[in-house]
């Protein structure tokens, strides 16, 4: 199988993952469930939880975690029970947050965008009202998911590597992860604002670079990764992180709205602080492969190679969208 069809089967079977833990469309709060499914299921990269799915497959097997049926309690191996159960619940949750993160990113008060993912956004569709709710509802929903962790933790270890990601999960969505990233990211837009470089790599360290630790660090931590497995990940995931947000501020400037999906020149608009913005788009380049070469490098370091991560990795630097 070549690469190309290994992720198209590998995204599908993370669509699956994600289709079997939303939230039912019904009674008075119906309509919160709908924008939250739209946003959800309105597709995307699901890079995400693809990332933290790979990142255990460098411990453990992790092929059935993409099959569509649950396996059948009886069938389960004791030492898997945390990448066939855990998992799919943290991959499902980091994605909500994930989307909950876009849907408040894309409101009026914050990037004022129309379009994501070729579609209509979630607040043009459902008015802004629902849409605050709706990302409100993805985040604790994320979290109402990943605490049925806890459910197949059998033993104290198990018990342990549940509780440690469910922290690591918290940790780098909030105001030291992903939201201290957003509200830097507003800071800087404003023109009274002194922009350093410094201010700049912690928006992209924040924002972005954090979900994807998050991504990396609980795959690994599940499948039983030590310390020094994790914090080699860790720094594979910031880079990847930075690299990753730096070509979607190159896209904003090079790309289409038929091609990306989302509408172009929003930065520039929003005036934000952006590595094309300081840097120019030639070296932004550079900064993204080597930041990947990097990322690669460490990823190709451990003894069970995971080859299609590492492809990932790579073909992030030419990514179009
Ligand atoms: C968009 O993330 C927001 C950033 C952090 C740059 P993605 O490019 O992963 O968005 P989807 O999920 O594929 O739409
Ligand atoms: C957003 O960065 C990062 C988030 C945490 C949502 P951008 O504002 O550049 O993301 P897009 O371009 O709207 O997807
Ligand atoms: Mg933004
Ligand atoms: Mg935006
Ligand atoms: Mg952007």
């Amino acid at each position: 199988m070549n690469f190309k069809e290994e992720l198209d089967r590998k995204t599908k079977g993370v669509e699956a993952i994600l289709r079997r833990y939303l939230p039912l469309e019904e009674g008075y709060r119906g309509r919160v469930a709908e924008a939250m499914n739209y946003s959800i299921l309105a597709g995307g990269k699901r890079l995400r939880p693809l990332i933290m799915a790979e990142s255990a497959a460098l411990f453990v097997d992790t092929a059935s975690v993409y099959e569509e049926q649950e396996i059948p309690e009886q069938e389960l191996k004791v030492q898997d029970v945390l990448t066939r159960q855990a998992l799919p619940l943290f991959m499902t949750a980091l994605e909500m947050i994930h989307n909950y993160s876009l849907v408040h990113d894309d409101l009026p008060a914050m990037d004022n965008d129309e379009y994501r993912r070729g579609r209509k956004t979630t607040h043009v569709v459902y008015g802004e009202g629902m849409a605050v709710l709706a990302g409100d509802g993805l985040l604790n929903y994320a979290f109402e998911t990943a605490v049925r962790a806890f459910d197949s933790a059998g033993t104290m270890e198990e018990f342990r590597r549940v509780a440690e990601s469910m922290r690591i999960l918290a940790g780098r969505a909030g105001i030291d992860g992903m939201i201290g990233g957003q509200c830097a990211d507003l800071e800087a837009e404003k023109p009274d604002t002194e922009v350093t470089e410094d201010m700049l790599l912690y928006i992209h360290e924040h924002k972005t670079a954090a979900l994807i630790q998050a991504a990396m660090a609980i795959g690994a931590i599940l499948a039983g990764a030590s310390r020094e497995e994790v914090a080699a990940l860790e720094k594979c995931a910031y880079n990847i992180g930075i690299a990753f947000q730096i070509q979607d501020d190159i896209l904003d400037v090079t790309s289409s709205l038929e091609i990306l999906g989302k509408q172009v020149g929003s930065d520039e608009k929003n005036h934000k602080l952006t590595y094309v913005a300081v840097y120019g788009l030639e070296e932004s380049k550079r900064q993204v492969e080597r930041l990947s070469e990097e990322a690669v490098q460490i990823l190709a370091s451990f003894p069970r190679r995971n080859l299609f991560l590492e492809e990932l990795v790579q073909q992030l630097i030419y990514r179009e969208k």
